[in-house]
């Protein structure tokens, strides 16, 4: 019979060949389209971003502002997504709402159900990337009992964002540049990492030709567990838990324990085997968030730091090679700009709509395309005669 190569998670097999994100995991080196992401983090901002995830060049002038234009101008969602929301119970997590909402935007673009139709596509990527932090603020609003806000048009994105976030009819909210700009960054720090889990399952989800809003509803869901996404949330929630510098030891301990399923939450990547270089820009742009907003003596900062620091000059984390990953510091970030911990993944999950839509993109176009199926080993059962079930 056939011949096949086990690979359970997948740790050696390329299922595409890409020419969106390029990883170094032993030099700890991220690319999106060869540059470097923390001068793209430093110099460029989301929007450019996007364009050269999807279209492989940096924008010139012209093709950013029309870019940035046509993002802007499919930033509303259909009014009739407002009952949508309404159909969830308050308490309900964002991403379970937003896995819904989501999805059921397939049902409002029937007409990206065709893809094979480059135009197509290509307005579907448009429309996600615009209304995908209208759909994360709502689900925020709607879980807090506030009114939804719309989008505005005269704001960049990340402000925007904000401000659909925090702002209230009674009061606007103020728009300190700084504080978006930092905004601003998280998005880019998250915009693709090559062949993840929620990649992953965009791409097979989209093999068999699905509606894209489904797909991307389908990456939401992976992208929502703790060992992926989930991880911001559940990193933050830890260090709370430690609370004081003097636990570390206590929780370090129990990290390493075998007989512990605890894992020290944003630690530790798949591929990252010596430092993720998002984490470095993201503990720099935790340390000017606080400082903007006055912000000292922050006790999670403190636990977060001499966390790491205790677990890098610990035997156990340096020879498994564990190093705090892009989720350790971005809820310290998120937290101070007023974030609950629920809204730490969604915000994960607007960011990576770009890579999910890019790699969806590129997939589709790709001649060799095929449906992913993969195999197995089957260990059941030999084939055996049905018992009728009063002889069992
Ligand atoms: N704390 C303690 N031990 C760990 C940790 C951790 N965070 N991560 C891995 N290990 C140990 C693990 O127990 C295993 O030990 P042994 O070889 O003795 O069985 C060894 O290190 C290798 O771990 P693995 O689970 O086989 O590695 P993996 O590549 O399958 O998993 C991971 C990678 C990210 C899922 C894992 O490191 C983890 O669960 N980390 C915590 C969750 C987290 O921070 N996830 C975010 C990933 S970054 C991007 C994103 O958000 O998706």
């Amino acid at each position: 019979g056939d011949v096949f190569t086990f690979d359970p998670g997948f740790t050696s097999t390329a299922s595409c060949e890409s020419t969106i994100t390029f990883i170094d995991g032993d030099k700890g080196e991220l690319l999106y389209r060869g540059y470097p992401i923390d001068q793209l983090a430093s110099q460029s901002n989301y929007i450019e971003v996007c364009y050269l995830l999807l279209y492989g060049e940096l924008p010139d002038k012209a093709q950013y502002d029309e870019f940035s234009y046509r993002i802007t101008r499919h930033t509303m969602v259909h009014e009739q997504m407002h009952n949508f929301f309404r159909g969830f119970r308050r308490d309900a997590h964002p991403m379970a709402t937003m896995v819904g909402v989501v999805g059921a935007m397939s049902a409002f673009y029937h007409d990206s159900t065709d893809v094979t139709d480059e135009w197509q596509r290509e307005v579907a990527a448009i429309r996600m990337i615009a209304k995908m932090p209208t759909i994360a603020a709502m689900a925020y609003k709607y879980s807090i009992g506030q009114p939804f806000v719309y989008p505005r048009n005269d704001l960049d994105y990340a402000s925007n964002f904000l401000n659909m976030c925090f702002s209230v009819p009674a009061e606007p909210y103020k728009i300190e540049p700084a504080l978006a700009r930092a905004m601003d960054r998280i998005f880019t720090l998250h915009a693709d990492h090559e062949q993840n889990a929620s990649t992953s399952t965009v791409r097979l989800a989209g093999s068999s030709g699905a509606n894209p809003f489904a797909c991307i509803a389908a990456g939401i869901a992976c992208l929502w567990g703790p060992a992926h996404g989930g991880a911001n949330q559940a990193a933050l929630e830890m260090l709370r838990t430690i609370g004081t510098v003097d636990k570390i030891p206590e929780y370090v301990a129990r990290a390493k324990d075998k007989n512990d399923p605890f894992r020290l939450m944003g630690f530790g990547h798949r591929v990252y085997k010596n430092f993720d270089p998002r984490a470095k820009v993201m503990k720099e742009s935790a340390d000017e968030v606080l400082d903007l907003l006055g912000i000292h003596n922050n006790e999670t900062l403190k636990v977060a730091k001499e966390l790491e620091r205790i677990a890098l000059e610990d035997e156990y984390f340096i020879e498994k090679k564990l190093y705090p990953n892009v989720d350790f510091y971005s809820g310290i970030i998120l937290e101070a700009m007023g974030f609950p911990t629920a809204m730490f993944t969604p915000i994960f999950a607007l960011s990576r709509t770009v890579g999910w839509i890019a790699q969806w993109k590129e997939m589709i176009g790709d001649k060799n395309q095929k449906i992913g199926r993969p195999r197995q080993l089957y260990v059941g059962e030999a084939a055996r005669d049905y018992v009728d079930i009063a002889k069992r």
